[in-house]
């Protein structure tokens, strides 16, 4: 095969380390003049365009930003395919919002022709925002996973995702069976785990509608398959966390449930976490399981406020998480503005150099994949975003008053969204053009 090989020149920045273990200066690397070198869908050089450019020959093709920042694709811990059509549903917190809402925009997909629209829809609006990477929850129907993995597919997108597996306490059109749900989880995982960039999560909704028996198979799932991952939601909500206490009586704690069942490890995902107590957080630490911590949800269906300096005190690995449809933004520009106002609202801080990480390396660590995704590191999958300074008129006027890249940075966090994301590029392909 030929070998393709272009070149972007910009204001490059990316994430190389977590500031709340290295300090923030050591934790990115910025050149205001920087030069991106791609090889066939992989980064193979990154540095200062002065210096880079004397090394390549003199008709590569070279594309070059004015007011522009290369940065890596965002990384989207945690989202709903099928709750595209929802977003944005009003008056209900998480118990009701479910049963009222959710459910019946889930029972949708019951219809393969629906979940392909959908899939392409929702892939659209990733790229659209900068998403290059996420951890997605499919609908309890085998048919949504294999729509969105057929679409990520055509791309060559790094994803994961996984069917719902739930069966009790939902409607009887949504729920699947013990058995069935590792069926058609295992032949889902045959199909599509390890094919290109894609690999699959095992995916049980959340304690309350799982029985013993399908929890049981999920963990033995897991077993069964190397670098597997699982996703589920955990104490997002003070009446689902009551909840959990009377379906699992004989269980210390909501975490313990999940722990019982061996869903924890380093490919699990946790989503929220908003009321998880010290000692859980010590032991999701302990099995190098992660967090998705879902600002924007949490705010819209009244879940509560993220400790994230809890969760940092134990070196648990957290990623940022839209969570569409409780959550009302595809941006992750957008979930870190909100993200910034949580910890303000618990007196802390959040830098823009810590939102940086948790939006690209954070969001990769978190999914164990920082050897190919979440930096702009030679050798790395070629996943990264043009951001425009002038994406918008008060954007435009506003970045001109910045005196520094944190400032820049700060405020592309706090006024961007889709707009900002002038390209994105996966596997070294233009995949978004605004
Ligand atoms: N807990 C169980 N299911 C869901 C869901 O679809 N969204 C959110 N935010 N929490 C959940
Ligand atoms: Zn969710």
């Amino acid at each position: 095969m030929p070998l393709t090989r272009k070149a972007y020149r910009a204001a490059i920045l990316h994430s190389i380390a977590d500031p709340a273990e290295v300090g923030i200066e050591a934790s990115y690397e910025y050149f205001e003049d920087g030069l991106l070198v791609v090889d066939n869908g992989q980064i193979s050089a990154l540095g200062h365009a002065s210096e880079l450019l004397a090394s390549l020959p003199a008709n590569i093709e070279i594309s070059h930003y004015q007011d522009a920042l290369i940065t890596p694709g965002f990384i989207d811990t945690h989202i709903h395919l099928p709750q595209t059509g929802m977003v944005g549903a009003y008056g209900e917190q998480l118990l009701d919002w479910l049963n009222t809402y959710t459910f019946p925009c889930e029972s949708q997909f019951a219809d393969r022709a629906h979940a392909e629209e959908v899939a392409e829809i929702f892939i659209k609006e990733l790229l659209r925002n900068g998403t290059t990477t996420a951890l997605v929850f499919g609908s309890v129907h085998p048919q949504s996973v294999n729509a969105f993995f057929e679409a990520a597919e055509k791309l060559d997108l790094r994803m994961i995702a996984g069917k719902v597996m739930m069966d009790r306490n939902a409607p009887d059109y949504l729920t699947d069976t013990a058995e069935s749900s590792y069926l058609e989880s295992k032949a889902l995982i045959e199909r599509w785990h390890g094919k290109g960039r894609l690999h699959y999560a095992v995916t049980p909704r959340f304690a309350p509608t799982s029985t013993p028996e399908q929890l049981t198979l999920a963990g033995q799932l897991l077993g069964e398959y190397p670098d597997l991952y699982m996703q589920t939601h955990i104490s997002e909500n003070l009446q689902e966390v009551e909840w959990v206490k009377e379906l699992f009586p004989e269980r210390k704690g909501y975490l313990d449930v999940y722990d019982h069942y061996q869903l924890l490890g380093e490919r699990s995902v946790f989503a929220h976490g908003v009321h998880l107590c010290d000692d859980e957080c010590a032991r999701l630490a302990q099995t190098g399981s992660a967090v998705a911590f879902c600002p924007t949800s949490n705010l819209f269906l009244g879940s509560g406020l993220f400790n994230l300096p809890m969760a940092e005190k134990h070196k648990l690995n957290v990623g940022l998480g839209t969570d569409v449809g409780g959550g009302t933004s595809f941006s992750l520009l957008q979930t870190l503005n909100e993200a910034y106002k949580v910890m303000q609202l618990q007196g802390a801080r959040l830098s823009p150099f810590k939102s940086l990480y948790l939006a690209t390396l954070g969001g990769a660590r978190a999914l164990r994949l920082e050897e190919r995704i979440g930096t702009l590191q030679p050798g790395t999958d070629a996943d990264f975003l043009v951001l425009d300074y002038n994406a918008t008129p008060l954007l435009s006027y506003r970045l001109k008053q910045s005196k520094s890249i944190a400032e820049t940075l700060f405020v592309l966090m706090t006024l961007g969204d889709d707009r900002t994301v002038a390209q994105t590029y996966a596997a070294g392909n233009l995949v978004h053009q605004r």
